[in-house]
């Protein structure tokens, strides 16, 4: 699915990621951890086409650095953001449906399609706003959802780009522990054959009830990779995390 190859992101004198290989395999969930300013999000940066980067990265044997971000979606690589960007009023649907249309454009759609097509993309991102458990709020402004249900939208305005490859930034962030406990098991039926997962968390409750392997960034670099209980044991990433957060915690 996905094969990254001594990629490195530098900002001025800042390496923030440096030679960083890593790969994902069709249907897996990977987690990304690693202290605070380590380069996990500058890597899904690095992999949408946001910041430039060098190396190589393939995403389904098609050479990804130097394409647009827009393209890069279209691929089916998809992220969503640790801080968040719903519409705050936009209503749940429409978020979601706007999501849809800067995939495709809105216009050509509306002069072609007519209304049978418009009424396939409600009923679609409908589905998608029931499967992350907002069903009964679909009315409501996001805005004026709780931390929790926010986060869930925008994992629905990833889904409705139809994702092969699903990058979640911190997606349980600010989230109580039942809240975690919830987005876990979400997640965990996302990945799927022909759906891989790439998740950057912090909480150990999720990366240990979810990820399937583990991949640990300190200082830009990564130190360990593997299956996530031998991972997280190793010297190294006790060290990485030791004065900063402890590794396993709630
Ligand atoms: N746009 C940017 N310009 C300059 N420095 C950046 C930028 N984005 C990230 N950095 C730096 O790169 C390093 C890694 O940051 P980041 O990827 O956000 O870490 P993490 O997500 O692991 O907490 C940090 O030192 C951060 O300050
Ligand atoms: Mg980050």
């Amino acid at each position: 699915m996905l094969a990254i190859d001594g990629l490195t992101v530098r900002f001025g004198g800042l390496t923030a990621l440096e030679d960083v290989s890593l790969h994902a395999a069709d249907g897996e969930v990977l987690g990304l951890i690693g202290p605070n300013g380590s380069g996990k999000t500058t890597l899904i940066n690095a992999l949408t086409g946001v910041y430039p980067a060098t190396g190589r990265v393939r995403f389904r044997g098609q050479d990804l650095l130097d394409l647009p971000p827009e393209r890069i979606v279209r691929l089916g690589l998809v992220r969503t953001f640790q801080n968040l960007r719903v519409f705050r009023r936009m209503t749940v649907l429409e978020n979601v449906l706007a999501a849809q249309n800067g995939m495709t454009g809105i216009g050509f759609a509306d002069l072609i399609g007519g209304r049978r097509r418009d009424a396939a993309r409600r009923e679609r991102a409908h589905e998608l706003v029931e499967r992350v458990g907002l069903g009964g709020d679909a009315d409501r402004l996001a805005g004026t959802l709780p931390l929790a249900s926010q986060r869930r939208l925008e994992l629905a305005r990833a889904l409705v780009r139809d994702p092969a490859l699903l990058l979640l930034d911190e997606p349980s962030g600010g989230m109580t522990p039942a809240e975690t406990r919830e987005m876990t098991g979400l997640i965990a039926r996302l990945a799927c054959p022909g759906r891989t997962v790439m998740v950057v968390e912090h909480k150990m409750a999720l990366i240990t009830g979810l990820c399937t392997r583990l991949a640990v960034l300190n200082f830009g670099r990564l130190i360990a990779e593997g299956a996530p209980a031998e991972v997280l044991r190793r010297p190294a990433v006790v060290e990485a995390y030791l004065g900063t957060e402890a590794p396993v915690d709630a």
